[in-house]
């Protein structure tokens, strides 16, 4: 199982805070933003990491992220997305990166509380993804479900009301994805979208569908990045990184104290 963070674009309604850096580089409670995906990914045992950034924070990620997990045995590999031609994109840069492997893409800016090693562990083929209700489904690519909980639909934005269920930006596909996304055809809004990929696994019958149970927060405004930092802070999910994390970011901490010190004479 590869992994992949997309971590790309530019994030307008965060300006000017994103003016000097990326969305998932801003801090929510007491670490990056991309600490939390980057721990849904670790958490299950992925090795190999490929983080898709835009080109004007490739250095940033550089010196943030380096090689502070490599003797942990964790590889981070980095892509630049030139421009955000949509989510399902991910699988078309990262083709090379996933070989013939399955994948697991989370959003860079999705934060979980939900441990979900399992589902990870254990996928098989088809697709997985993750799904939890929402009072604003028609901010998000939303399905519904029968009587027997089983999905029969996913829309993009609906402007009708469809569901309450939004799907979340954890996505577990097998390999099929690299053709399925390189096909897809972009949507009235010019991007790739990541629920056709869902379409695609629906219609074969191959979709699995879980609810999160925890916390699902993105950040991608002004009150849900201080709601996210203050989420984080009460509800502890900072204690529940994968120790590998923690370890890393203590070393890298410690680094930059050396250095400090080294600076000051
Ligand atoms: C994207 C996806 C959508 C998904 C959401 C989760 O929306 O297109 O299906 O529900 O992420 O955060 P976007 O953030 O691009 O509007």
């Amino acid at each position: 199982m590869k992994g992949i963070i997309l971590s790309g674009g530019t994030a307008t309604r965060l300006f000017p805070l994103t003016a000097t850096t990326s969305k998932q580089l801003l801090p929510v409670y007491n670490r990056q933003m991309i600490f939390y995906p980057l721990n849904t990914l670790i958490k299950a045992g992925i090795k190999d990491i490929l983080i898709i950034v835009s080109p004007e924070h490739s250095g940033q990620y550089l010196n943030l992220l380096g090689s502070i997990f490599k003797k942990y045995g964790v590889n981070l590999y980095f892509e630049v997305q030139k421009l955000p031609r949509g989510l399902a994109e991910a699988f078309i840069l990262g083709e090379s990166f996933i070989d013939k492997d399955d994948v697991t893409m989370v959003l860079g800016d999705n934060i979980f509380e939900d441990d979900f090693s399992q589902e990870i562990k254990n996928f098989k083929s088809g697709g997985h993804v993750f799904a939890k209700k929402v009072s604003d489904p028609e901010r998000f690519g939303v399905v519904k479900f029968d009587e027997n909980n089983k999905a029969i639909e996913v829309v993009e934005k609906p402007v009708d009301w469809l569901s309450d269920y939004a799907v979340t930006g954890l996505y577990i596909y097998d390999n099929r994805v690299v053709e399925v996304a390189k096909n897809a055809v972009p949507s009235e809004r010019g991007e790739i979208e990541i629920t056709s990929l869902q379409n695609f696994y629906l219609q074969k019958g191959e979709l699995q569908v879980s609810i999160v149970e925890g916390e699902w927060l993105d950040a991608g405004t002004f009150d849900s990045l201080l709601e996210a930092g203050n989420i984080v802070k009460n509800k502890k999910i900072y204690k529940k990184f994968d120790p590998i994390i923690d370890r890393a970011i203590e070393e890298f901490n410690a680094e930059l104290k050396a250095l400090a010190k080294k600076r000051l004479g």
